[in-house]
Parts: C-alpha cells; sequence; structure tokens
C-alpha cells in the first residue's frame, strides 16, 4: 500500500530496514568466514554483534512510537548480500575475495547510512525524539564500520606495496 503520510512513510522505511538488519544477520557470519584477514574476520563478527543490538533498537522504536511494523523484506538489501555471495563462489579466498568482501559490505554500509539518516529525519519531523536518538546511535555503528572498513581496505594496499607474500602470489597468479 502506497504511503500517504510522513508516518506511513515511516513505518514501511522501519519495516523495511528490519527486514535488511535480519539478513544481515544470516549473511556476516558468512563474509567473516570467507575472510582471510584475520582483522576483517573480526570486523564482521563485531558488527555481527552491532546488528543484533541494531535490530533490538528497532523492536524499542516501535515501542516507543506504537507504530505496527509491516511484513515487508528488503530486496536492495537481498541483492546486496547475493552479489557478496556471488563473490565468495567465485574468487578463491586470499587477499582479492577480501577486497572483493570489503568492497561488498561497504555497499551495504552506506545503503544503511542512507536508509537511517532519513529515518532519524523522519523521527525528528514527527516528534519521535526517543526514537530519533536510537536510530541515530545505530547510524553512528554504521559510520563507524564503514571507517573500519576504509581503513583495512587501505592497510590491505600498503600491504601489496609492501608485497607481503600472499599479496606477491596473488598479484602473480593476476599478471599471468
Ligand atoms: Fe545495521
Ligand atoms: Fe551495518
Amino acid at each position: 500500500m502506497a504511503a500517504k503520510t510522513l508516518n506511513d512513510l515511516f513505518v514501511h522505511a522501519l519495516s523495511d530496514v528490519y527486514s535488511a538488519e535480519k539478513q544481515l544477520t544470516k549473511a556476516l557470519p558468512k563474509l567473516a568466514r570467507a575472510a582471510t584477514n584475520p582483522e576483517l574476520a573480526a570486523a564482521f563478527k563485531t558488527h555481527l554483534e552491532e546488528t543484533q543490538g541494531q535490530i533490538e533498537r528497532i523492536d524499542q522504536v516501535v515501542e516507543n512510537t506504537d507504530i505496527k511494523l509491516k511484513r515487508v523484506k528488503c530486496v536492495a538489501m537481498e541483492g546486496l548480500v547475493e552479489e557478496g555471495q556471488e563473490q565468495i563462489e567465485e574468487i578463491e579466498q586470499g587477499p582479492i575475495l577480501d577486497a572483493a568482501l570489503i568492497a561488498a559490505a561497504q555497499k551495504v554500509e552506506h545503503y544503511e547510512i542512507a536508509t537511517y539518516g532519513t529515518l532519524a529525519a523522519l523521527a525528528k519531523k514527527l516528534g519521535y525524539t526517543d526514537a530519533m536518538n536510537l536510530l541515530l546511535e545505530t547510524l553512528k555503528e554504521e559510520k563507524a564500520t564503514d571507517e573500519k572498513l576504509t581503513l583495512l581496505a587501505e592497510q590491505q594496499v600498503s600491504e601489496e606495496e609492501a608485497g607481503t607474500p600472499a599479496v606477491k602470489q596473488a598479484g602473480k597468479r593476476s599478471v599471468n
């Protein structure tokens, strides 16, 4: 059903991100298992715990605002997760797959940053102050995760320049 009011829009967006977060609790362990760099695997595991907390925060938002979530599936997240899964199936484990996993995860984080930014703005407009603060807390976690992933990507690039054995091998493979 089409949203007619800002409140409808808020309910729809919140229901959508609830589905997105639920999908991520299933996808993040797979990303962690596929990662070679232990720091990257640890980052995925940490974010899994945060994601579980973010789902609880959505439950709190629902309680605070007295709204009812709708049963929807976030198809955007479904697509992003599917792309990550394809990389896992197609690329052998190592630094190249790690780079692909970082890219896939950053797309997810950027999607979430956009979503929670909108949700916090809508909550503010609707006068849902407690909900807004909860959503801003999650927004902060998504941004911090994105920054952590950027650092890991940069670290990987500088290791490649230094020519660590694992990366050297991967480099050789792509040249030959
Ligand atoms: Fe999240
Ligand atoms: Fe996230």
